[in-house]
């Protein structure tokens, strides 16, 4: 391999610059060229590259976002695209890609490895930890902390009003944010995706719920209901409780990455630079136990359950 093609896509997650410098070093290091991809499948579709500098890139570790910036790909979904990307690739001669996104980056790299033979690598990268393969993904732990830190304000002024509040976070059909930011701040209900005993377990506790204190739920966005419905019960059960919702949105997605992402980052990137060199491709590398361990992107892409440990960590918070 002389010239890797690497690109972040999908959404944005803090940890991905760290990755593109992880892997930047060790594609130089061996003696390899490595180009960005701008916007990912979309500017692979437009021939927009951009040449990766090694300095520039260590000066970016501790930046959250993407500096090759990131879309989601309509055009890539379409064979025509595909074909128009690889065309670029190929007049860039690029001989190997890397990519830095979630389970539709990956799914977009099955899809292209039908049209072509050059080696694929992908990285983890996406604030929802929804992926086999890896413990966790690029972003997750930053967005943890952003919400906690978040959480932890609104409980102040729910404390001092005798308030509840709902909280909705991010994680698409994945409740772990929703269960590490709910635990971490000790909250009152975590409704999640995976699982939706819990609610009527809330609503009594509503029910009963007499304005001496602050009640604080955590709604995964891919709850079943949905934030607006579970304000539509609570105050059907108990009309007089004062309720506010706050929608924790895209400030979960930004910010500088964490420690633990940075690493995570720098490691991965390193990762899927040598797995290129010991040949292999269509697989994600990850962090499995603190090893480093790749998965073929069609186990990758299947949905990842909350583990067991968590559901059980649940049931013993809020269902006992
Ligand atoms: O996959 C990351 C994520 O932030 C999800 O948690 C959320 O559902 C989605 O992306 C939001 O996507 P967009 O930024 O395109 O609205």
């Amino acid at each position: 391999i002389k010239h890797i093609g690497i690109f972040t896509s999908g959404g944005d997650s803090p940890g991905m610059n760290a990755a593109l410098h992880g892997a930047a070093k060790a594609a130089l290091a061996n003696g390899m060229r490595i180009s960005g991809v701008s916007r990912g499948y979309e500017g692979m579709i437009d021939g927009d590259f951009i040449s990766l500098n090694e300095k520039d890139l260590q000066r970016t570790v501790h930046k959250g976002g993407t500096i090759l910036k990131t879309a989601r790909s309509d055009r890539f979904r379409k064979e025509e695209g595909r074909k128009a990307a690889l065309k670029n690739l190929e007049k860039k001669g690029i001989d190997a890609l890397i990519a830095i996104g979630g389970d539709g980056t990956f799914r977009g790299m099955l899809a292209f490895s039908e049209l072509c033979t050059l080696p694929f690598i992908g990285i983890p990268g996406t604030i929802d930890n929804d992926l086999a393969g890896t413990d966790y993904t690029l972003g997750f732990d930053t967005a943890v902390n952003t919400a906690i830190e978040n959480i932890d304000k609104i409980r102040d002024t729910a404390e001092s009003h005798n308030r509840v509040f709902l909280v909705e976070v991010m994680g698409r059909d994945s409740g772990y944010i929703a269960i590490h930011s709910g635990l971490g701040t000790g909250a009152d209900g975590i409704l999640i995706p995976e699982s939706s005993e819990d609610f009527n377990r809330l609503l009594e506790k509503i029910r009963h719920y007499h304005s001496q204190e602050e009640l604080i739920v955590i709604v995964s966005e891919g709850d079943e209901l949905g934030v607006g419905p579970v304000a539509s019960k609570i105050r059907e059960v108990n009309p007089s409780v004062d309720l506010r919702i706050s929608i924790l949105g895209h400030v979960q997605r930004g910010g500088h990455p964490s420690a633990f992402d940075r690493m995570l980052g720098i490691r991965l990137g390193v990762a899927s630079v040598k797995a290129l060199l010991e040949g292999q491709k269509n697989v994600m590398a990850g962090i499995v136990n603190n090893s480093l361990t790749l998965t073929p992107f069609e186990k990758v892409v299947k949905q990842h359950q909350v583990d067991a440990e968590l559901q059980e960590l649940l049931t013993l918070f809020y269902l006992k």
